[in-house]
């Protein structure tokens, strides 16, 4: 359930250290993806090798290495992760992470960390009872970190009470059941659509379009990453995809994205047909190159199958359609005309004619009309941020 998670553990010292060598290996097991981050003094508790070796993951504790000249940026670290876990954290560190103290890798990592962070406290019963540790564990809370709570029991000093860093296992069993949490689509079979097609007309030329596939790839990649079973049919496009478990088909022209859907639209859930295709090819193509000839040259066309509209007429009642539609004119009534003859449960409408949006740029600008024409408007985003809302969209819709 963890594949591919990337998960950093910030490790301060305290005795209870001990633990996260074993926290790591059941990390390591499920698949996550770890990096090990210590304060100075949880390097007199617990080895850098140790954790190495577990992880597979060189062990940080400073920005900069003098030893190999390295350095290691702490946004770099912030952005590539999945997950944060400070575990265990003591009492000093508590209370820089909730005053914006940033003396060492862990606390300039923790502040520039995009992703859930999780904070495990270790400490003795008195050190976790005074109020300044209840304040900063509370700053915490309230600025969106998840405490795991310690548990009551013999405390290395001797005393017994609250203080001890949560076990490992049950530390796991809260990081998975965070990550199932997103998973929205766990058990859903979704098939997208991306890109332009390429009709041709020669061996050297073709009919296309500007479409790069970025907005259909970025929704391919968002349901992956909320457990959906994904299959990308796309045109040709230079994007890649950053979830692994999307079963990728490529295609060229309409006829064989038509081909390419007809084969894995039917045992589908979701379909979100975000691809640009063209709608007309020409009648034959030609075998040689066409030679210049002449002032004009008239290629003749013939309308391609609109796929999205044969699906929709095979269309099962407990699947749901997302379509696409690109306007320049009469946008929202032409919208609505389309999500009607295409039998939809969702359009999304977007127009080249908005800065910044459709084809070949990395934003977008869309307005969401659903089946009973609630409209639902955005800003501009990054396409990655509009794929975020198309899919939560269709979360609300399916739910
Ligand atoms: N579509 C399709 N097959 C086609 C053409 C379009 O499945 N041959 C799908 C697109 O992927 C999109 C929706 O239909 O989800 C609307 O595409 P669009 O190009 O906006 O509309 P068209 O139906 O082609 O109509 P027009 O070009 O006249 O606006």
């Amino acid at each position: 359930m963890l594949k591919d998670k990337k998960i950093i553990i910030g490790v301060s010292g305290s005795i209870a250290a001990y633990k996260i060598p074993y926290l790591i290996r059941l990390l390591v097991k499920e698949g996550a993806q770890v990096q090990v981050l210590l304060t100075p003094s949880a390097r007199d508790f617990v080895t850098p090798l140790t954790l190495s070796t577990l992880s597979g993951n060189p062990v940080f504790t400073r920005s900069f290495n003098p030893e190999d000249g390295e350095w290691t940026s702490h946004v770099e670290l912030g952005l590539w992760a999945d997950l944060m876990l400070i575990a265990p954290v003591t009492a000093n560190t508590l209370g820089k992470m909730a005053n914006g103290i940033a003396d060492n890798l862990l606390l300039t990592t923790y502040l520039s960390a995009k992703c859930p962070v999780f904070f495990a406290p270790a400490m003795d019963l008195d050190m976790y009872k005074h109020p300044v540790t209840v304040g900063n564990i509370r700053a915490l809370q309230e600025f969106g970190n998840h405490l795991i709570s310690p548990t009551e029991g013999e405390l290395a000093s001797g005393l017994c009470g609250a203080g001890r860093m949560e076990e490992p296992e049950n530390i796991v069993a809260l990081i998975k059941e965070h990550f199932a949490g997103e998973w929205d689509f766990a058990g859903k079979k979704i098939m997208v659509t991306a890109g332009p097609t390429h009709e041709s007309i020669d061996p050297v030329r073709y009919i296309g379009n500007h479409s790069s596939g970025l907005m259909g790839f970025a929704i391919a990649d968002e349901f992956a990453e909320r457990g959906g079973e994904v299959t990308l049919v796309t045109g040709p496009s230079s994007c890649s995809l950053a979830n692994e478990s999307i079963r990728r088909v490529d295609v060229v022209t309409a006829a064989e994205m038509h081909d390419a859907c007809m084969k894995h639209f039917g045992d589908a859930d979701i379909i979100v047909m975000a691809a640009a295709v063209a709608d007309y090819t020409p009648e034959h193509m030609e075998t040689e190159k066409i030679k210049k000839s002449g002032d004009n040259l008239n290629i003749k066309v013939k309308a391609t199958t609109d796929i999205l509209s044969g699906m929709g007429k095979k269309k099962k009642p407990e699947q749901f359609f997302a379509g696409f539609a690109l306007e320049t004119e009469n946008q929202l009534s032409n919208a609505l005309k389309k999500l009607e003859r295409k039998n939809l449960d969702m359009i999304v409408l977007n127009s080249p004619k908005d800065e910044g949006a459709a084809f070949g740029v990395e934003t977008n600008k869309v307005t969401i009309i659903t089946k009973d024409k609630e409209q639902f408007e955005y800003d501009l985003k990054l396409k990655l941020d509009v794929a975020v809302d198309i899919v939560d969209k269709i979360r609300d819709l399916t739910n």
